[in-house]
C-alpha cells in the first residue's frame, strides 16, 4: 500500500486561539497546510496566521477571509469551531440566553459557510467542517439553547451537501463528546464524574483526538464523505 503526501491546502479555523480550535490548527500545521485562525483575543499557534473576527459579525468575518485570501489564496478548508455555552434550565433561560447561543453557534456557522462558499464554488473544491456536539443528538438538560444550535448544524451541513455537492464541496459535522477544555473544566466535579460513568470509553477525550478526525475529513481520502455526522465521543452518543 502507498501513502500519498497530503495536498497542501489553505485552511481557516474559527476560534483557533484556544481549546479544540487551537488543537485543530496545530494538527493542520503539522501536516504541512497553510493555516489561518480567527481569534477575538490572543493568537493561533506558531506558524499560523491570526486574523481578528467575531462570528456574530458578518463584516468582521468578511474582512478576516479577505486577509487570509490575500496572504494564502482562497480558503479551501473551513472549520466552524467557535462556540459558546450558556447553560440554564428552561424555566430560567431568557430569550436572550437562547438567541445569543444560536447567534454564535448556528448563525455564526452559517456566516462562515456563506463567506467560504464563494471561493469554494469558484474553485470547484471545498471542505466544510462544522463542530457540533454529542448533545445536538442526545439533548441535554440545562442546554436547550446549546443542543438546539448544535442539532441545527446537521441540517446546515446536509443542505449544503445537497446544494454544493456537485461542485467538489463536502460539508460534514463532527460531534465531540466530552473533551478536556475550558468549556468542560468549569463543570462541577460531581457532574464530570457522572459524565465519565456514562461514557463507554470511561474517560474524556483530548482536543487532539478531535483534531485528527477533522484533518482526515479535510484530506483527499475523505473526498466522498459528505453530509455525515462523525462522533468523537467514546461511544456516548451511540445509536443517535
Ligand atoms: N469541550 C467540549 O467538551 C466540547 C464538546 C463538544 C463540542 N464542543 C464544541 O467545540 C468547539 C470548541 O469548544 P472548546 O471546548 O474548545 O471551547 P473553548 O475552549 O471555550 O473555546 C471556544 C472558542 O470559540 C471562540 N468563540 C466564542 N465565541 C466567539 C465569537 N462570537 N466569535 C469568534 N470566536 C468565538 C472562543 O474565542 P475567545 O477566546 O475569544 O473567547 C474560543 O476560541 C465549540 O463549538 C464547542 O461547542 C466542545
Amino acid at each position: 500500500m502507498t501513502f500519498a503526501p497530503p495536498t497542501p491546502r489553505t485552511v481557516l479555523v474559527t476560534g483557533g486561539n484556544r481549546g479544540i480550535g487551537l488543537a485543530i490548527a496545530e494538527e493542520f500545521l503539522a501536516l504541512g497546510h497553510r493555516v489561518a485562525v480567527t481569534a477575538r483575543s490572543g493568537q493561533g499557534p506558531e506558524g499560523s496566521l491570526t486574523v481578528t473576527a467575531d462570528v456574530t459579525d458578518a463584516a468582521s468575518l468578511d474582512a478576516a477571509f479577505s486577509e487570509v485570501e490575500a496572504a494564502y489564496g482562497p480558503v479551501e478548508v473551513v472549520v466552524a469551531n467557535a462556540g459558546i455555552t450558556r447553560d440554564l434550565l428552561l424555566v430560567r433561560m431568557t430569550e436572550e440566553d437562547f438567541t445569543d447561543v444560536i447567534d454564535t453557534n448556528l448563525t455564526g456557522a452559517f456566516r462562515v459557510v456563506k463567506r467560504a462558499s464563494k471561493g469554494m464554488m469558484k474553485a470547484r473544491f471545498g471542505r466544510i467542517i462544522l463542530v457540533s456536539s454529542v448533545v445536538g443528538l442526545l439533548g441535554s438538560s440545562g442546554q436547550i439553547n446549546y443542543s438546539a444550535s448544535k442539532s441545527g448544524l446537521i441540517g446546515l451541513a446536509r443542505s449544503v451537501t445537497r446544494e454544493l455537492g456537485s461542485r467538489g464541496i463536502t460539508a460534514n459535522v463532527v460531534a465531540p463528546g466530552f473533551i478536556e477544555s475550558d468549556m468542560t473544566s468549569v463543570l462541577p466535579e460531581e457532574t464530570q464524574a457522572a459524565y465519565k460513568k456514562s461514557i463507554p470509553a470511561g474517560r474524556f477525550s483530548t482536543p487532539s483526538e478531535v483534531a485528527k478526525v477533522i484533518t482526515w475529513l479535510a484530506s483527499d481520502d475523505a473526498a466522498y464523505i459528505s453530509g455525515a455526522v462523525i462522533p468523537v465521543d467514546g461511544g456516548l452518543g451511540m445509536g443517535h
